[in-house]
C-alpha cells in the first residue's frame, strides 16, 4: 500500500514536546515575530539561541511515542513515506528511514555567511555558535517568511498525488504549504485519515476521522491495515 503521512507537533506531543497552537501551546507564551523570523535572529541572534537551545533541552530528553514508532514500524510493509513539520527528529530515532522534513532539523546548524551546513548536539555549549569560517551560524529551520528547501517541497507534492492513503497526524493545518497536501491527495483519488483531538481544516475531507490522540488513532489504522491483508 502506497502510504503517505504527513505529522505536526501533536505527534510528538505524547513525548512531552509542547505543540505551538492551543492552550499550552508556544505561541500562547512567545511571540513568533520574535523568535522565528530571520529579522529577529538578525536583531538578536543570542535571544533566538535561548530560545532554541530551550527547545532543544526538552526534545533531547524526549523519546519517540508508540505513534512515531507504529509509523516506523510500518515502513517495513509498505510503501511509506513521513512529510513531517516537525524538527525534532523523533521519526527518525523511532527507526523511520523515508522522512522528509519539511521545516528542516533543530540539531542542525547553517553558517549564516558560507551556507555549511551540519549536526552539533552540543550547539548551545557557547552561543552564538560558529561555523569553522567565523561566522554566525542560526539553526537550520525554516522560518517564518522563509521559503521551504525546494526538494523537500517538490518531493512531497509528488508523493501525495500518488498515495493510496494519506494519513494527516496532529496538525493544525494552518500552516502553508504542508497544510495544502492532504487537499492535493485528495484531488489525485487518496483516502485521508485525520487523527486530531480536534476537528481541523482536513476533517472535512476525511473518510476518517479519528478524533483522538496520535498513538491512540494509528493504533487503530494499524488494525483496519491489518485486516485489509499485506500489500
Ligand atoms: P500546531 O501546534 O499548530 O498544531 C498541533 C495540532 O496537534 C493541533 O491540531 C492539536 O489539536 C493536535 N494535537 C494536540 N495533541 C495531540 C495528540 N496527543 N495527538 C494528536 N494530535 C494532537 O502544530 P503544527 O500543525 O505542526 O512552523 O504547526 C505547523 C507549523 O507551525 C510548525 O511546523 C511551526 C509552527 O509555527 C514553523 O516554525 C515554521
Amino acid at each position: 500500500m502506497r502510504i503517505r503521512v504527513l505529522t505536526g507537533a501533536g505527534i510528538s506531543a505524547e513525548s512531552g514536546i509542547p505543540t505551538f497552537r492551543g492552550k499550552d501551546g508556544l505561541w500562547k507564551g512567545f511571540r513568533a515575530e520574535d523568535l522565528a523570523t530571520p529579522q529577529a535572529f538578525s536583531k538578536n541572534p543570542i535571544k533566538v539561541w535561548e530560545w532554541y537551545c530551550w527547545r532543544r533541552q526538552i526534545i533531547g530528553q524526549a523519546e519517540p511515542n508508540e505513534a512515531h514508532k507504529l509509523l516506523a514500524d510500518w515502513e517495513r510493509s509498505h510503501d511509506l513515506w513521513i512529510i513531517t513539520q516537525n524538527v525534532d527528529g523523533l521519526h527518525q530515532r523511532a527507526g523511520s528511514k523515508n522522512v522528509i522534513e519539511l521545516h528542516g532539523n533543530i540539531w542542525r546548524l547553517r553558517c549564516t555567511a558560507c551556507g555549511k551546513v551540519w549536526e552539533d548536539e552540543k550547539a548551545c555549549s557557547k552561543i552564538p555558535p560558529r561555523c569553522e569560517c567565523g561566522a554566525i551560524a542560526r539553526p537550520d529551520v525554516v522560518w517564518f517568511g522563509e521559503a521551504l528547501p525546494s526538494e523537500a517541497i517538490r518531493k512531497s507534492y509528488e508523493l501525495a498525488g500518488d498515495a493510496e492513503i494519506f494519513i494527516v497526524v496532529g496538525t493544525s493545518g494552518v500552516v502553508q504549504p504542508a497544510a495544502n497536501l492532504p487537499f492535493v491527495a485528495k484531488s489525485f483519488g487518496a483516502r485521508i485519515y485525520v487523527v486530531n483531538p480536534q476537528p481541523t481544516i482536513h476533517t472535512e475531507i476525511a473518510d476518517l476521522f479519528l478524533q483522538t490522540s496520535a498513538s491512540e488513532g494509528l493504533r487503530r489504522i494499524d488494525e483496519l491495515l491489518q485486516s485489509e491483508g499485506p500489500s
